[in-house]
This record gives structure tokens, sequence and C-alpha cells, in this order.
């Protein structure tokens, strides 16, 4: 979704204490990631391993290109890393991305569309739980994120650089740390409540493409870690209408948020 066009919020940070620069959130995932990522993932597995829902939460991925991410998480739910969660499909913008051949490869059915009235259109004829943006290069219109829960990945510590390019801002910018978010997508660019960060060091000599890299793997990470807080949120929200407990999974993510 990043690249077309930027709103840039320069006041975003006010709202949080901010440390050294960074968000608040993004200094806390820094001291203690992988106590605090690990704390969650027991918490929300549990709840989604728990959860009294029968069929699986489904999701599908919006893709426009590689489709790393959208592998990342395929991965992690056939390895059963996200309980109780389904990848039902992919879709793509582009008729021959390269991710649509890795998606069938993992067997995951594909299908290209070729405007957004199309998206928007396949999206209610399947019905998702949730629906990730994976390097989805299109900004999907409003109806698709009022009726769909839809989360985007972008590749650096948002509210800092949206829109194209984020790394070269960020080399630009001579930022000391960078990394990735996985937010909530609302109807502006790169904007929404914000599930997971994980930050990077920018390195001395870094190039465009070497801290592109760096952010990549941890975007493996943090995409399947906040669709599996989202699916536990959803679990336990359902838990609760049903009256049926929905066991104790607590989670939350980094700031994660009852949206949608
Ligand atoms: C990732 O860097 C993602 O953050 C950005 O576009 C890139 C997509 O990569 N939105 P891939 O298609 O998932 O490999």
């Amino acid at each position: 979704m990043e690249g077309m066009g930027s709103a840039c919020r320069p006041d975003a940070t006010a709202h949080e204490p901010g440390v050294g620069g960074l968000t608040l959130n993004a200094y806390n995932i820094m001291r203690r990631p992988r106590l605090v990522a690990r704390r969650q993932a027991e918490k929300v597995s549990a709840s989604l391993s728990s959860s009294p829902t029968r069929a699986a939460l489904s999701v599908v991925i919006l893709i426009s290109g590689r489709g790393s991410n959208m592998e990342a998480i395929v991965r992690a739910v056939q390895a059963g890393r996200i309980p109780n969660v389904s990848v039902r499909h992919v879709i793509s913008n582009v008729a021959d991305a390269p991710g649509m051949e890795t998606a069938r490869q993992h067997g995951i059915e594909c299908s290209a569309v070729s405007d957004m009235g199309e998206l928007a259109a396949k999206l209610r004829q399947l019905k998702p739980d949730i629906v990730c943006m994976a390097g989805f290069m299109r900004i999907v219109p409003p109806e698709i994120v009022r009726e769909h829960t839809v989360l985007n990945i972008h590749p650096s510590l948002l509210p800092m650089y949206p829109g194209l390019h984020a790394q070269r801002q960020a080399l630009e910018d001579d930022a000391k740390w960078s990394g990735c978010t996985v937010h909530y997508a609302d109807e502006g660019v790169d904007t929404g409540p914000i599930i997971v960060q994980y930050a990077v060091p920018v390195k001395p000599g870094d190039t465009e493409e070497a801290l592109s890299g760096r952010i990549l793997e941890k975007e493996h990470v943090a995409y399947p870690h906040a669709v599996m807080l989202v699916a536990g949120r959803i679990a336990r929200e359902r838990a609760q209408v049903t009256g049926s407990g929905g066991g104790g999974g607590g989670g939350g993510g980094g700031a994660s948020t009852g949206q949608r």
C-alpha cells in the first residue's frame, strides 16, 4: 500500500513519549523484543487453540509482486504457528506477479483482479475474517477497509517514513534505527492503528538494498506475529458474543487495538 502518495504526520509521535526519536512502542520492543513477543505469542496461541470457533478464521492476502511476506504468513500457518487460521486465497492486481506462482505451489487458490471494484466484489464473495496487504501496491478503496479487517505492512517504524521508498527516506534522514510496522489499514496511506513493530539498526555505510534486506527479515516475523494477534482478538470477541468464554488469552500486541 505504501507508495501511492504519502500522508506524512509530523505530529504523530507527539502523542507518545519518545525515546531517542522513537515512539515508546518501538523503544519497548527494542529493549525487550524476545520476551515481549514470546509472552504475547504464548497467550494468543493458547487462546486460539482453545477457541470455541469451529471454523478456522479465513485470511485473504493481497499482493502485487514477489510475495515473500505472503509466503511467510502461509508458512507460519502451515507450520501450525498460527492456530485456527487458514489462508484461503491470494489476490493480485498484477496477473503475472511471481507471488501468485509461489502461492499456488503452497496449494493456495489465486485470483488476479484488474481494478479495485473487482477486488471489492471478490472480497465480498470470499468474506474473509482478515485481509492482509503484503506488498500490495494499490490504495484500497474506503469501502474495503470499512467492510473488512484489513492489515498492511510497511518497511519503517511508522509514523516515520510513510509512503514510497521508506528505506531510502531512513537513510537520507541519517536514522539510527528503522524497521517494519504491521498496522490496521484505514482510509489513509500507511496510517491506522499499529499492531506490531520490529526495529533494526541502520548500519554505517548501509545501502538501500542492505537496509531493505535487514528489514525484510523482520517483516517475515512481524506479519505472522500480527496475524496471530489479530486472529486471537477476533476469536476472543466472537467467544464473548456467544458467551462461551474463549480462553484466557491476553495478548494484544505492541499496540494491538480493538479496531473493527
Ligand atoms: C515489503 O518490503 C513490504 O513492506 C512493502 O513491500 C515489500 C513487499 O515485499 N509493502 P514482498 O512482495 O512481500 O516480498
